[in-house]
């Protein structure tokens, strides 16, 4: 079977070099398609392959028809919207993902990103710290979880709300839990998302949600900027001059954000899950799915069936 790996945003060579380890060890044949700028580029490549293994790359109904021969993709991260899982679906195609992998990777970023924050961006003017302050995780999934792990580190009082997640097991964790979204967003002085992209979570960041922060809000995003409202965002930041918003993925108003100097920051590209550990542990993860899937039919990680 062949096996490509097709990044845009490449993995750390290690990672390449366990996934080619795995693949080739099970007998498989290993393409790369890495750094690749144009579609067709990929329309091209998948053209012979069996299995698939991406990162943020798009995989379309349009790929999925060039791909004739696919049989499985699997999405090396947690976060699966860049896979049309419907067209996979009607084309028998097995979409996964491979939850938790790259989980610590996104957690700690959060941190870098929040000190950040909070130290005024390392403008030399006093800031604050993180110490006592109340933190707001929504979604307790597994970025959730190691966010709520390493707050504890940093003495801050932990409160998270979770739609699918009962409050027994958030308290279970050592973590308060918010009776509702608008509760978190009322309690807590940083709020950080991690719900995934979904109709139902598209456009729910408003200005009405986020307004409901204390004075000296920040709002940390390491999910999906589609989550955000970013017309109402930028209505309330104009509005409350006392509103942060730090992100990991850049808003498609990044130029209005940017006006406001000292209380916005983009990474220029998604970085949260750019370590050589959490690439080699999802794309070894995504290899062995692959590996058990063509040996034995396994499709525990299946997201579209
Ligand atoms: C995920 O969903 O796992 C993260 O957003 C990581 O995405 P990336 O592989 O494009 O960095």
């Amino acid at each position: 079977m062949k096996v490509l790996v097709a990044t845009e945003k490449p993995f750390a060579a290690a990672a390449v070099e366990g996934i080619r380890k795995e693949v080739e060890g099970a007998g498989h044949e290993l393409a790369l398609l890495e750094k690749y700028t144009e579609k067709q580029q990929l329309l091209d490549a998948v053209a012979d392959a069996d299995a698939l293994i991406i990162r943020s790359d798009k995989v379309t109904a349009e790929v999925l028809e060039a791909a004739k021969q696919l049989k499985i993709v699997v999405r090396a991260g947690a976060g699966y919207d860049n896979i049309d899982c419907e067209a996979a679906k009607a084309k028998g195609v097995v979409a996964e993902n491979t939850p938790g992998q790259n989980a610590n990777a996104v957690a700690e970023l959060v941190f870098g990103m929040l000190v950040y924050a909070v130290r005024n961006f390392y403008n030399g003017k006093a800031g604050t710290e993180l110490l006592g302050k109340k933190l707001g995780i929504l979604a307790f999934g597994n970025v959730g979880r190691n966010v709520a792990r390493i707050a504890k580190g940093f003495g801050m009082d932990v409160y998270a709300y979770d739609a699918f997640c009962p409050a027994d097991v958030i308290e279970a964790a050592g973590v308060h839990a918010a009776s509702s979204q608008d509760a978190l967003f009322e309690t807590c002085d940083v709020v950080s998302l991690h719900i995934p992209a979904t109709p139902e979570t598209k456009q729910s960041i408003d200005k009405a949600l986020v307004g409901k922060m204390k004075k000296g809000g920040i709002l940390v995003n390491t999910a999906r900027k589609e989550v955000i409202n970013e017309p109402e965002l930028l209505e309330l930041m104009a509005e409350r001059e006392d509103i942060k918003f730090v992100t990991d993925i850049m808003p498609d108003a990044n130029d209005e954000f940017t006006k406001f100097a000292g209380r916005y920051f983009s990474t220029p590209k998604k970085m949260g899950a750019q370590t050589a550990e959490a690439n080699i542990n999802a794309g070894i993860a995504a290899a062995k799915q692959i590996n058990a899937f063509f040996k034995d039919g396994c499709t525990k990680f299946q997201v579209n069936k």
